[in-house]
């Protein structure tokens, strides 16, 4: 038994006319470090890559201000890792010390770091999506060798079809967007990966752009080429 193919879903950076929609990337950043962010580091992208959501220089240090990053040295007190604020040039750090207390808080799963995930799944955006809102009971006619072991959900778009990570997005307004938008699962679940679109690609829309300004360079080069032939092969017979 397979899992499912991706749903069919459509983003704004979809196409090569495609480019990123910045009010749901907000959306999208929001349930990232309202939910995600509890498990899951972006450890590629710093706090100041946020101004390219158009958050200001001051929106960008409140948000850094919210997370800690450790420092090499440890409190004797506690035997923790010493922390100091996050500011704008650090990057999402792990909410976990180390690999081993991100498998002991995850039932032995390693909550991967996000920044590159819908690079490293086919139809990535799409993936995220459809994991994100594909979460559901094992159907009866399921094998018994493929029903959720203990701390596993089924999951009928994840590869093996049971997924360590419990069903993140669960209710309707789990986030109160700052833009008002109306914070249903299914619109979380797409502005989320959206905006791991985003943390995957930040230059998608110069590609984009640069993908068009050759091909319409190459459009007027054949062009002239084609009316030098013309010239040049005029007189001949
Ligand atoms: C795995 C996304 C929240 C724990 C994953 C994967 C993605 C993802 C894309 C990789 C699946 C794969 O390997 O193909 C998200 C998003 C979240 C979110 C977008 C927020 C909306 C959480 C939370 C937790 C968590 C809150 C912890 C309670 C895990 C774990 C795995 C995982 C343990 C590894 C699963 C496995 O290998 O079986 N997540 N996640 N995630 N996530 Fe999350």
């Amino acid at each position: 038994r397979f899992h499912k193919p991706v749903k069919e879903v459509h983003f704004a950076s979809d196409g090569p006319l495609g480019h990123y929609d910045r009010q749901q990337l907000q959306r999208g950043f929001q349930v990232y470090k309202e939910v995600c962010a509890a498990c899951h580091s972006l450890n590629l992208v710093a706090f100041r890559n946020l101004a390219d959501l158009g958050y200001s220089e001051a929106e960008v240090k409140a948000i850094a201000d919210q997370w800690q990053i450790e420092v090499p040295s440890i409190d004797p007190a506690t035997g923790e890792p010493n922390t100091r604020k996050a500011i704008a040039s650090d990057n999402f750090p792990s909410p976990y010390a180390n690999e081993t207390a991100a498998r002991a808080a995850n039932n032995n799963a390693l909550p991967p770091d996000l920044s590159l995930i819908t690079k490293a799944r086919h139809h990535g955006p799409a993936y995220v999506y459809s994991l994100l809102t594909g979460y559901q009971n094992p159907p009866a006619d399921l094998p018994a060798e493929n029903r959720p072991g203990t701390g596993l959900h089924y999951n009928p778009y994840f590869p093996n079809l049971n997924i360590a990570m419990p069903p993140p997005i669960t209710s309707d307004g789990q986030v109160t967007y700052a833009d008002g938008t109306n914070a249903t699962v299914d619109q979380m679940a797409k502005d989320v990966a959206a905006f791991l679109t985003w943390t995957a690609e930040p230059k998608l829309e110069n590609r984009h752009r640069t993908g068009i300004a050759v091909l319409f360079f190459l459009l007027i080069a054949t062009g002239l080429a084609y009316m030098a032939y013309r010239n040049i092969w005029a007189e001949k017979k």
